[in-house]
């Protein structure tokens, strides 16, 4: 399929904007996405036609919702290969894993069991493990990183030889290194050892198609706004026979049977996970961004950001002083790049960067054990999305040079 480059950007009003007078050139998507127009149009869509609340009421406004919401969850599970009733709307990737650490966790794992986490994962796949360690006293075991910011399946194996190993939770795909981490073998791995695994997708998600079943994966979790849909949901697949042996990990409206003055039932699958009224307009938002991904062809979405960042590789490195984390091959990367510049604080970078509209993000990217391994305080990083251009990473890396020259002058 081919890829009309001008038609895509066209679909996403954001890029029209000028900042310091020249065009936005936003390379921060691993961030958040930007938004296009159909995402957009169905949250007014929702808002100016239909709001009311789901599940609750009979009135026609209430019935829209209801079969909007319960649309959504579909379009959801049929994108990731689950079934409805596993498709569970947070608020973002960071409450799918507390859900778990939470509820399976907190009801699965006694003390002295571990939890396997790779030295990559970001904070929202560190720290719910941190907080069930100080809780219940589970251990963690860390799994480390070859020279090239690859996974170390010698690691993994070595720790999957101890029987305490309960669950491995692994990123999908680092947001700085740009490596992926081997989800098959890690997958096949640790069910042979017993284990459960969890894949923390925020980053991989919006570049590859998922399929759950084939994967074989027992938790997922992801966010919206890093996939071209809004802000404030985000989605837990899990197995179903998981989900119905979790106890709920919030309690309220909307996720019973029925409540008596001692006790509750919780609801079926997947309400008993959704306590209060949910974010349907995002829900709709993310259904809206998973059709246009679709439409646009995820593997053609793919096969076009990895031209962007072959090329992004191939003239940072030319650019003296520039040092490159993970791979040298950019190949052996997805969606992003970071590096550091002799003499040049990346906040300081960003900053002049951000004055002629070039967005990148700068810092530890949630990700300070990562940092602390490589032996740095802070990177920058440029990530792509569908709406980027050769044209863009070829001003951005003009425009770092520029930034270098007087920086260090
Ligand atoms: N997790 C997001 C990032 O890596 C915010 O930038």
């Amino acid at each position: 399929m081919s890829f009309d480059i001008r038609a895509i950007r066209r679909q996403f009003p954001i890029l029209s904007r000028n900042i310091g007078g020249q065009p936005l050139c936003y390379l921060d998507n691993a961030a958040t996405t930007q938004k296009p127009a159909t995402v957009i149009d169905a949250l007014t869509g929702f808002y100016t036609k239909h709001n009311a609340n789901v599940n609750r009421g009979v009135h026609i406004l209430a019935e829209e919702t209801t079969v909007a919401y319960d649309e959504a969850r579909k379009t959801v599970a049929t994108f990731v290969g689950a079934m409805s009733h596993e498709i569970i709307f947070t608020r973002n990737a960071t409450e799918g894993i507390n859900l778990v650490a939470r509820s399976w966790g907190e009801t699965t794992l006694q003390e002295g069991d571990a939890v396997a986490l790779s030295i990559m994962e970001h904070h929202s796949n560190i720290v719910p493990w941190l907080q069930l360690k100080e809780r219940k006293g589970i251990r963690i075991e860390w799994i480390g990183i070859n020279a090239e910011g690859t996974f170390s399946i010698a690691d993994l194996k070595k720790a999957l030889k101890k029987p305490s190993v309960k669950l491995v939770s692994v990123t999908g795909l680092s947001n700085v290194l740009g490596t992926r981490p081997p989800l098959e073998k890690i997958i096949g791995l640790a069910h042979a050892a017993e284990a459960k695994v969890l894949v923390d997708a925020a980053q991989l998600i919006a570049h590859t198609p998922m399929n759950v079943r084939t994967l074989d994966v027992d938790f997922l979790a992801f966010s919206g706004h890093k996939l071209y849909g809004p802000m404030g949901v985000g989605v837990l697949v899990a197995k179903e026979e998981l989900l119905r042996s979790m106890p709920p990990f919030f309690g309220g409206g909307d996720m019973i049977q029925n409540v008596t003055q001692d006790t509750f039932t919780p609801a079926e699958l997947p309400r008993k996970f959704e306590a209060g009224t949910p974010s349907v307009a995002d829900a709709i938002g993310l259904a809206a961004a998973m059709k246009w991904i679709n439409d646009a062809g995820m593997e053609t979405i793919a096969k076009h950001e990895h031209a962007l960042i072959a090329h992004a590789q191939h003239v940072l490195s030319a650019v003296e002083g520039v040092h490159i984390l993970g791979p040298a091959n950019a190949d052996d990367r997805t969606g992003c790049i970071s590096f550091t510049i002799e003499g040049v604080h990346p906040h300081d970078l960003t900053d002049i960067l951000g004055q002629q509209g070039i967005c990148l993000r700068a810092g530890h990217h949630c990700t300070q054990p990562l940092h602390r391994h490589l032996k740095i305080n802070a990177s920058t990083r440029l990530s792509v999305a569908a709406y980027n251009t050769k044209e863009e990473i070829e001003r951005c890396v003009i425009a770092i040079e520029k930034a270098q020259r007087l920086l260090n002058c």
